[in-house]
């Protein structure tokens, strides 16, 4: 567990007090090691991704992240910044899958800044690359004065795009058989070889409806008509910045979980940041947080149904009128993070006594 900075340790702590009751209700136990990344790393005169801290996700079976960064450390160059501390967990963890699913909690239907009608059913899935693109391609600074110049570079192998993409065929053929593929292939040479070796890969996923968008469009489309999508396949730069767009439909982006895969243990990530303004208030939604442990329970540890029991009764709770405040509606009751935890903790335990 890296809680990070920020509301970072807040919703991580939310998350295991989940992980630990659905440890006792199923019998197992979960062994939980707290370590150093982002900004509390850095404070404590480390790295922003410790070595001690990379072995040790190297050694778990899956690692719980909150969020790095904050105005504190914002000055620093890049390379000793608290976000690089996540990019090399990424990067040395070969993380290249990022799904980031936004559905609707149907209670929240009304939370949404889209109307009802407009809205749909909203049900998506970004599968967003993770290790490669402008994020880890060539970049420099050279010059000063209006001369100083500064550069980013977006960059794709073939077979980067085939690892990430065959993901996103599997996800589709495992959903409705969708799959929207976007990029700024009208533009970008790094999208021509994005769209071809997509194009390339359909034939053999015949079940698949493949179409391709570009990010333009893709943005407000997503606002205008989201139901219309299932599985999005996209590089990493446009899968940050299309995820936080779809994470607002949903009513916030406190709510949105995510999952990294790759070539060793999975990290569980909420979507959003370390929100520097509501730390420390006991404010912040845990549920992104409290989401991606469902997810680590049911792909690293083979416990849907706890993870169903989870879900169902966050269902019951936000139908019940409760929320955090990012969520608060005329009529809703907003708690605190810890207060919000402990109704979803009361929900589980009530669930279970009925079930017995
Ligand atoms: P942010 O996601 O932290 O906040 C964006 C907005 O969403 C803010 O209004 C914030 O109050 C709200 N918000 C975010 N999470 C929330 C939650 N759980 N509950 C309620 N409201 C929530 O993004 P930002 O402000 O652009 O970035 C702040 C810092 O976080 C920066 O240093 C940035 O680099 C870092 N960051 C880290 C991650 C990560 O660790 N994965 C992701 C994004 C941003
Ligand atoms: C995210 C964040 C990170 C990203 C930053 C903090 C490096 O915005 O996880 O969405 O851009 O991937
Ligand atoms: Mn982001």
């Amino acid at each position: 567990m890296l809680p990070g900075d920020g509301i970072g340790p807040e919703v991580t702590q939310a998350g295991v007090s989940i992980l630990k009751e659905c440890g006792s209700a199923f019998g197992c136990t979960f062994e939980v090691v707290e370590a150093l990344v982002g900004g509390a790393a850095i404070d404590a005169g480390k790295a922003p991704l410790p070595k001690d801290t990379l072995d040790a996700c190297r050694r778990a079976d899956a690692v719980l992240l909150g969020a790095v960064g904050g105005p504190k450390w914002e000055a620093a160059p890049v390379g000793h910044r608290p976000e690089t501390g996540l990019l090399a967990l990424r990067k040395d963890l070969e993380l290249y899958v990022n799904i980031r699913p936004v559905k609707l909690r149907e209670p929240l239907r009304q939370v949404s800044p889209l109307r009802p009608e407009r809205l749909g059913k909203l049900d998506l899935e970004i599968v967003r690359e993770l290790a490669g693109g402008m994020y880890f391609s060539a970049r420099g600074a050279e010059g000063a004065g209006p001369q100083e110049r500064a550069w980013d570079t977006e960059s794709y192998s073939a077979w980067e795009v085939e690892r990430i993409a065959r993901f996103a065929f599997a996800r589709a053929e495992a959903r409705s058989k969708k799959l929207t593929s976007v990029d700024k292939a009208n533009v970008l040479t790094s999208s021509m070889l994005w769209r071809r070796t997509v194009v390339a890969m359909a034939a053999a996923h015949p079940a698949v409806r493949l179409e391709h968008m570009y990010v333009d469009n893709a943005a407000m489309q997503l606002v205008l008509n989201p139901a219309q999508f299932d599985v999005l396949l996209t590089s990493n730069m446009f899968g940050d910045i299309l995820s936080d767009a779809a994470a607002a439909l949903a009513g916030s982006i406190g709510l949105i979980p995510s999952a990294s895969y790759g070539e060793s243990a999975p990290l569980f990530e909420p979507i959003h940041g370390s929100a520097p303004q509501l730390a420390g208030k006991d404010v912040a939604n845990p549920v992104g947080t409290i989401l991606s442990v469902t997810m680590m329970l049911r792909d690293a540890f083979g416990l849907a149904e706890a993870a169903d029991w989870v879900e169902g009764s966050l269902d019951r709770v936000f139908a019940a009128g409760y929320c955090t405040p990012d969520l608060a509606q005329p009529g809703s009751r907003a708690l605190g993070t810890r207060a919000f935890t402990e109704a979803l903790l009361k929900e589980m335990r009530l669930a279970r006594a009925l079930v017995k």
